[in-house]
């Protein structure tokens, strides 16, 4: 029953969440990727759906199934990424930048297998395109919400990631604390905006967070409405 007072809160937006890890071709049989499950994503997606939104999940190599009723768009790079939400961005209410993508990939994808030669082999990595950063300089009525996985100085490099992507939210999480990061049901997160910590979030369910995100960008909203 706590959750009933949520149902229809989000009717009428639509919402965008990426989730998963990128993959960063290397040759047609060689990626890079990382450890990103998609869960983190695929509450959002699902919470925002029992909340009355309509939704669409970006989403690359995903490790778990897809919430039910949810459109899916599959993509595999952070380039068919960028382009899989800025084509969504002008119609987008909410977005949920969940997805951990690459931050290099290799300057060129060879398009054959590569051979193996000599004893040691460079790989030599180009960085990708920042989309939370390229979404944040294009916002116009959007509410834009990204993450931030540290290991070390939370508060810091969740300010700083704020400040730089024009994000409205950062989702800040300590990777290494128990309970919190990849792979797990739960997190433990420190949700930031302009003016600093809003709530800080002990471990809780992956459900659970997206909820009270999702509650923190309603009532910012309707406040700027
Ligand atoms: N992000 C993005 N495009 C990238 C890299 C990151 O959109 N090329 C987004 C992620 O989806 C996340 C946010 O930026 O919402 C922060 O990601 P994170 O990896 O924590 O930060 P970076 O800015 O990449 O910095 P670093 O990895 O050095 O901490
Ligand atoms: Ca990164």
């Amino acid at each position: 029953f706590e959750h009933r007072s949520q149902k229809g809160c989000l009717a009428g937006k639509k919402v965008v969440v990426t989730a998963g890890g990128t993959i960063e071709r290397i040759d047609p049989v060689r990626y890079i990727t990382n450890d990103s499950s998609g869960k983190m994503g695929v509450a959002f997606a699902a919470a925002a759906k029992d909340m009355g939104a309509e939704v669409t999940l970006v989403a690359a190599n995903m490790q778990v199934p897809y919430p039910a009723d949810v459109e899916v768009v599959k993509v595999q790079s952070a380039q068919e990424m960028y382009e899989a939400v800025h084509k969504l961005w002008p119609k987008t209410d909410i977005m949920v930048k969940a997805a951990a993508v690459a931050d290099y990939r290799p300057a060129e994808a060879a398009k054959q297998k590569i051979k193996k030669k000599d004893d040691t082999f460079t790989l030599s990595l180009v960085k990708t395109i920042d989309i939370l950063e390229s979404l944040g300089k294009e916002k116009t009525h959007q509410y834009l919400i990204g993450f931030a996985a540290e290991t070390n100085d939370v508060e810091f490099h969740a300010k700083g990631k704020l400040e730089r992507k024009n994000a409205d939210l950062i989702v800040a999480n300590d990777v290494t604390k128990p309970g919190a990061g990849f792979g797990t049901d739960t997190n433990a997160v420190e949700i930031y905006d302009k003016h600093g910590l809003v709530k800080e979030l002990a471990v809780i369910s992956k459900d659970e967070v997206a909820r009270q995100v999702f509650q923190i960008a309603i009532s910012q909203m309707e406040g700027r409405e």
